[in-house]
């Protein structure tokens, strides 16, 4: 059984004030079967997961350098991540891909270090527009997941998210057989990776556009284990319903 996460990633939104968008989330979180995860940007890192203290929701960051410390000005690591209070980072985000050059390489790399501090990688992928109308979706996926994952992750504390770039920040969303299709070839591909049973236990989030009106059919497609939310995730009024989407089977 692979318990659901739903996953929000502020980017580069929020101040303190922000931080009493928690407070509802927390108030109900009691209640919750899925893992919820708020990523904000790591100015908020430390002072969100003293908030967060103890309520059983976690804080992730949204990228990290490959190396545990050194003469790399502006970068944090992913041990000092861990040491703000962090769980999990986000890795190879579209925006990281295409806004600063990140190739699976490097994402891998990342992805490695985070482990080895003890986080988990959520290792995003995704076709562009041009790709998928191309007919070559399939193939680009496969591509960034098998140089993007590191070889022999343990399969509980690694995570992959499909978000197609074209969906994200845009209203536009996939259609569900074109989700459960891509969903269900990242699947088979892990598993031939990484072995059976690792291959099955690895969640699948899906991002890209996820609200609290469509939640609950993209959460309901086969191997999607969860959400990764980016605008929606905001707002504790648009979050919290996406949360009772998951909660509501
Ligand atoms: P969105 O962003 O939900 O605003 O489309 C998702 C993401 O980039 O992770």
């Amino acid at each position: 059984m692979r318990r659901r996460l739903i996953a929000g990633n502020w980017k580069m939104n929020g101040v303190r004030d922000s931080l009493t968008e928690l407070d509802p989330i927390v108030a109900e979180c009691e209640t919750f079967t899925s893992e919820v995860l708020i990523c904000p940007p790591a100015t908020l890192l430390p002072l969100m997961a003293n908030r967060l203290s103890g309520s059983g929701v976690m804080v992730g960051a949204q990228d990290c350098h490959p190396n545990p410390a050194g003469t790399h000005t502006g970068d944090l690591s992913a041990p000092m991540l861990a040491d703000a209070g962090a769980s999990h980072v986000i890795l190879g985000h579209s925006e990281r891909r295409t806004q600063h050059g990140e190739t699976d390489s490097l994402v891998n790399a990342k992805a490695s270090a985070t482990a080895r501090a003890g986080l988990v990688p959520i290792i995003c992928v995704g076709e562009t527009r041009g790709e998928r109308e191309a007919g070559i979706a399939l193939d680009i996926v496969a591509g960034q997941v098998r140089n993007s994952v590191p070889a022999e992750p343990d399969p509980e504390a690694l995570i992959v998210a499909y978000e197609p770039v074209w969906a994200i920040g845009t209203g536009l969303v996939p259609s569900l057989s074109d989700i459960a299709e891509m969903h269900a070839h990242i699947r088979s591909l892990l598993r031939k990776e990484i072995g059976e049973s690792g291959g099955h236990r690895i969640r699948i989030l899906y991002g890209g556009s996820v609200n609290a009106g469509n939640a609950h059919e993209i959460l309901s497609v086969a191997n999607v284990d969860g959400g990764l939310v980016g605008g929606a995730s905001l707002k504790a009024r648009d979050f919290l319903p996406i949360i009772r989407q998951s909660e509501a089977g």
